[in-house]
This record gives structure tokens, sequence and C-alpha cells, in this order.
């Protein structure tokens, strides 16, 4: 699966859920969420996100965010369209240590 990290706290740029070809995002806040069960593995949405929010679960940086994902799917509505992105995300972008900031 392909898991949402980070990077898109805050930013939310959406840009990626227009891709999914299985609409398995699902919308908090100012995060967004795959649901790992339901991503089938393709791949488009990781060059999509201007944040570089989404990796593939076999990188490093993924494996804490992969039970983030799974859990928060579980909760959150899902999103099939892009919205308007916070009007502060271009600011939030490549800012580190934002995982405290995430809304549940
Ligand atoms: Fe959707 Fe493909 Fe991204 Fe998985 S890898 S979330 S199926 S676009
Ligand atoms: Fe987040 Fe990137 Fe999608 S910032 S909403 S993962 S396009």
């Amino acid at each position: 699966t392909y898991v949402v990290t980070e990077n898109c706290i805050k930013c939310k740029f959406m840009d990626c859920v227009e891709v999914c070809p299985v609409d398995c995002f699902y919308v908090g806040e100012n995060f967004l969420v795959i649901h790992p069960d339901e991503c089938i593995d393709c791949g488009v949405c990781e060059p999509e996100c201007p944040a570089e929010a989404i990796l593939p679960d076999s990188d490093d940086k993924a494996t804490a965010w992969l039970e983030i994902n799974r859990n928060y799917a579980q909760s959150w509505p899902n999103i099939t369209r892009k919205g308007e992105p916070p009007a502060d995300a271009e600011e939030w972008k490549d800012k580190p240590d934002k995982a405290a900031l995430l809304s549940p």
C-alpha cells in the first residue's frame, strides 16, 4: 500500500484524490489518509503530491504512518474530489516536525 505521511499536515493539496482509481482517500481537518486495504498499489498518486507526502509503505519514513492511515481511514469520510487547499498551504510545505499538529 501507499501511505500519506507527515508532509501532508496543514498542506492538504488534495491533488492525490483526483487521480486515485479506487477512491481510497479519507479526509480529516488538516490531513488525508489512504485506506491500506483499499489501495491497489498503482502508485499514480505519489508523484501528484506537491508536498511529496505520499510514500510506499516499504519506505522507512512511512512505517510510523501506516497505522495512522489505517485508523483514520475507518472514521474519516471518503473524499474523491479536490477541494480548496488551506490558504497557507504553501507556507507549510517543506516545514519539518508537523506530526504534533495533526488534527484528529
Ligand atoms: Fe489510490 Fe493508487 Fe495512490 Fe493507492 S497508490 S492511494 S490506489 S492512487
Ligand atoms: Fe496531502 Fe499531498 Fe494529497 S499534501 S492531500 S497527500 S496531494
